[in-house]
């Protein structure tokens, strides 16, 4: 029997061979860490299905963002969790509205140390939980909701965000936002874009963290999950429009867009590993099923080689940690 000309294992022999030719590395200042900030608490609150995870209070917050610098973590996304909510989100371009508090609280404590990113979208603030106004007939109100992502881009340009990540999936956002940006004089923010948004189960932990009171879905504006052409439809619209940065949610279950968007984007491209990915394997590793350290390194491996240069994770501090 003839040996094999080619042997791949001696590639493999030695932990310093495997290191020398890595195809794919991780490293602190491609992950961004979201963090919630909760109105009106004084301690941190834990959340039952992200073990890990808490609802910070402000004090809390500025303690997490500055351990994310010391770690070298590349950027932190906001997302608040208001006390009052009501039918168009009053809450989200009022500079008083705890997500627009934070963002000044963080921008004093980091200044530019690292990126600082907030969510941009009406979920967290309004009663009914849609990511944008409801109209009379009940249908989510697309131009009218335009408007008031306007309005939360100033304001949380004026709190200090140096990205906002808009991640309503309404038409025409991302070009409304860049024009309402401009106009304001603050051509400096970027825009990264949840471009490419399933409707997806994996949600459902990140819906307990910002206390969403959705009864229904969000078919009509994210996503179908099965659909690949339409995501790079989403992406070519929101390059056309002026994104910076473009987004693919969630991440592991659909890699292969990932892989497509990376291809057809000539900017940044992040993917979201959502809290359902999170905490599938946070449950599994509690249950012993599963070995916690090598799923979480395993699965953002996995997404950085699709194409990810951006990682939005909630193991970003601790992961960074391990770098
Ligand atoms: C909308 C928003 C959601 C997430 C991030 N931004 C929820 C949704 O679209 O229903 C989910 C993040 C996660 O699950 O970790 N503001």
């Amino acid at each position: 029997m003839a040996f094999p000309a080619h042997r791949p294992r001696r590639l493999r022999s030695t932990p310093a061979l495997r290191r020398l030719v890595a195809e794919t590395r991780l490293h602190p200042a491609d992950l961004v860490l979201p963090l919630f900030v909760r109105e009106g608490v004084d301690e941190p609150v834990p959340l039952t299905s992200m073990p890990g995870v808490v609802q910070h209070s402000l004090t809390s917050l500025r303690a997490a963002a500055r351990e994310a610098v010391e770690l070298g973590v590349g950027g932190l996304m906001l997302f608040g969790v208001p006390r009052q909510r009501d039918a168009v989100g009053s809450g989200a371009d009022d500079p008083d509205g705890i997500l627009n508090v934070a963002l000044r609280e963080v921008r004093d404590e980091v200044g530019d140390a690292i990126v600082v990113m907030a969510d941009l979208c009406l979920d967290e603030f309004t009663d009914h939980g849609h990511c944008g106004l409801v109209a009379d007939d009940g249908t989510v109100d697309n131009d009218g909701t335009l408007e008031r992502y306007a309005s939360m881009a100033l304001a949380q340009a004026d709190a200090g965000a140096h990205v906002v990540g808009l991640s309503g999936m309404m038409d025409g956002q991302v070009g409304h936002v860049r024009a309402a940006l401009d106009d304001a004089g603050r051509s400096d923010v970027l825009i990264l874009a949840y471009a490419a948004k399933y409707a997806s189960a994996f949600y459902g932990p990140f819906r307990e963290a910002v206390e969403s009171t959705l009864t229904g879905d969000r078919m009509t504006y994210q996503q179908d999950s099965g659909n690949a052409i339409e995501a790079l439809r989403e992406v070519r619209l929101d390059l056309d429009e002026g994104a910076d940065i473009v987004m693919v949610k969630p991440a592991l279950p659909y890699l292969d867009i990932v892989r497509a968007v990376a291809e057809e984007s000539d900017v940044p491209v992040a993917a979201y590993q959502v809290s359902g990915e999170y905490a599938m394997v946070e449950a599994a590793a509690a249950a012993g099923m599963i070995d916690r350290e090598r799923a979480i390194m395993e699965s953002l491996l996995a997404i950085r080689r699709a194409g990810a240069s951006i990682i939005l994770t909630y193991w970003a501090a601790e992961v960074a940690r391990t770098l």
